[in-house]
């Protein structure tokens, strides 16, 4: 149904979860973890601060889930051990104290990794080296490495990681968490064809090259039960090609979505750099092709900057909540500042320069607010 109005503050329900408004804060790495993967001192502050600013929701950050291939960046918390998960304990009875729900993203990086403490080396679908240039702000330089093509032992190591890590999240006391299936990291170079060149059963057509999302979700939720939340993110453009469009466009859409809502995630959540503009140049937005196919619960996010783009999405029933990533950085009380008709700070990249991560940004809030 299009055009009806929604209002941004009213409940939500997504799986088992009410979430309080529309309002999510989108994953963001901010590299501010201890180098032994537990929670920085700097976290605890950083995630309540938007919890008290009256978002319904908040994923953090995507947290590493095993001690192979998944480490993305130095200083990148993870979720592969009891101390990672007990590090959170504050940071979670912080953020619900103070009125959100959290959800834990749970991210392997595979060929994109800049760095990895266990391993010092990359693996990914295939050996095909990765395009673009590793990201300074998280510590890399140059080209990304070519990786190592995973055999079956570390396809089960990737899974078995996803299922520790979602276990460690409810220990923790998370309220679910999300699979990173998005922006060019481990799950997304599966279904993306040319870093996928496999021929056995994770390789090929879309639905075999889907195989592992398939086989992540329904182990997760055979490990955590039907009460606890997962969520999976999509997204076209990656980190290292951000105009990357799927091949079969809307077929593909149709495929994918359908495809993850049959095997049991709660929500879909779509990045793309517009979340309102067309996937395919006319047509749906990725949101609402999620919508159209998954019909699950729909997180959609990129460049909602103020309440009008909020409000676009929501009336026009393109996605369930809408999910800010920079916006929130600038202003973690973005849901007050809405319900108020108060004046938003706008978004400086400065504030990652030269580092994105929490000490950098705390300096640069220092100075310029
Ligand atoms: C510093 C930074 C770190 C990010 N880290 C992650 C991440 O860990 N996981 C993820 O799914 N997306 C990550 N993203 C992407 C954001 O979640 C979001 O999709 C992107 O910023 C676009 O939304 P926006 O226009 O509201 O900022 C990151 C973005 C930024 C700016």
């Amino acid at each position: 149904m299009k055009n009806k109005h929604v209002d941004i503050f009213a409940n939500h329900t997504i799986g088992k979860l009410t979430l309080k408004n529309r309002l999510a804060v989108a994953p963001m790495t901010r590299v501010s973890g201890k180098a032994d993967g537990t929670a920085g001192p700097l976290m605890k502050d950083y995630y309540q601060a938007f919890a008290k600013g009256g978002f319904g929701l908040i994923i953090t950050e995507g947290l590493y889930p095993d001690k192979h291939y998944s480490q993305g960046y130095k200083f990148q918390p993870g979720l592969t051990d009891e101390a990672q998960a007990k590090s959170w304990q504050p940071i979670v009875d912080a953020v619900h104290r103070s009125g959100s729900l959290f959800i834990a993203q749970l991210m392997h990086a595979g060929a994109l990794s800049q760095y990895n403490k266990y391993t010092g080396s990359n693996a990914g679908p295939s050996a095909v080296k990765p395009l673009g240039q590793e990201m300074t702000f998280y510590y890399g330089n140059g080209d990304y490495s070519t990786p190592k093509a995973m055999d079956k032992e570390d396809i089960n190591d990737v899974i078995n990681g996803f299922v520790n890590a979602a276990k460690l999240a409810k220990y923790a006391g998370f309220d679910g968490v999300e699979i990173h299936g998005a922006n060019g990291y481990l799950l997304d170079q599966f279904i993306t064809v040319h870093t996928n060149e496999r021929t056995d059963e994770y390789g090929g057509k879309l639905l075999k090259r889907l195989r592992i999302y398939e086989e992540v979700i329904t182990s997760i939720r055979e490990a955590v039960g039907d009460d606890f939340t997962i969520g999976i993110r999509f997204s076209q453009g990656k980190v290292n090609d951000f105009e990357y469009k799927w091949p079969a466009k809307d077929e593909d859409a149709k495929s994918t979505f359908e495809f993850v809502a049959k095997c049991g995630v709660d929500y879909i959540h779509t990045t793309e750099y517009n979340a309102k503009d067309p996937a395919f140049g006319k047509g749906l937005s990725l949101a609402e092709l999620a919508k159209k196919h998954g019909g699950v619960s729909v997180i959609a996010n990129g460049s909602i900057v103020n309440e009008n783009d909020a409000k676009q999405i929501l009336d026009n029933n393109q996605a369930d909540v809408i999910a800010v990533g920079k916006m929130a950085l600038a202003n973690p009380d973005w849901p007050n500042v809405i319900k108020h008709n108060q004046p938003l700070q706008e978004f400086n990249f400065e504030m990652f320069n030269p580092l994105a991560d929490l000490k950098t940004a705390n300096a640069f809030l220092a100075k310029n607010t």
